[in-house]
């Protein structure tokens, strides 16, 4: 059976403090930057954060956000939005098709609040987009590293 993703509450601080932890070994987030976004959680930027759990294992985790560090250096994407963002599949984990479980259930998310269209930017993971269906919206140097501005229109 296909595992399927849970929603990340506010009150859930363990899992917050792990995705914390993952966050600033992956991206150099700050932990406290992490806590703050996901406990306050403040509906005009977080629009969801899911979770995956395999058995006892915490595996993945990802967000649907409004705002992203992109638009900061390039102010143009501000116009656009959701963005999926902070996809993370536990090390001991990659490979096994959790990465895309998370992502599909994103976009399952966004189309349930009625969101269409969602973007997305990555400097690591262009395959796994490409594979489920994004297109490359733009090209770009992005915090030293070659990035790709990906699209995707759900229906
Ligand atoms: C990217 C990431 C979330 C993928 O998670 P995963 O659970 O391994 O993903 P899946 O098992 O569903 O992989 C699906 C496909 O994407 C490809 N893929 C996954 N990670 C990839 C990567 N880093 N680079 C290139 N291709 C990748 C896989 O090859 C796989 O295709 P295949 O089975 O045909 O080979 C995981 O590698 C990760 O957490 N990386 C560090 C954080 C990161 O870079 N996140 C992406 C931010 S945009």
């Amino acid at each position: 059976m296909v595992p399927k993703c849970s929603q990340v509450k506010p009150i859930d601080t363990k899992l917050i403090d792990k995705f914390s932890n993952w966050y600033l070994e992956e991206w150099g987030i700050p932990k406290e930057r992490t806590i703050s976004r996901l406990v306050n959680h403040p509906d005009d930027d977080v629009l969801v954060q899911l979770v995956l759990k395999v058995g006892n294992s915490i595996v993945a985790t990802g967000g649907l956000y409004n705002n992203t560090g992109l638009t900061l250096i390039f102010p143009k994407y501000t116009a656009l939005a959701p963005w999926i963002a902070q996809l993370y599949t536990d090390k001991h984990h990659r490979g096994k098709g959790y990465g895309t479980i998370l992502l599909k259930s994103l976009e399952e998310y966004a189309l349930q609040l009625g969101i269409t269209q969602v973007y997305l930017f990555t400097s690591t993971a262009e395959k796994l987009y490409l594979i489920n269906g994004y297109k490359q919206v733009e090209r770009l140097k992005y915090r030293d590293a070659n990035t790709v501005v990906m699209e995707k229109n759900l229906f």
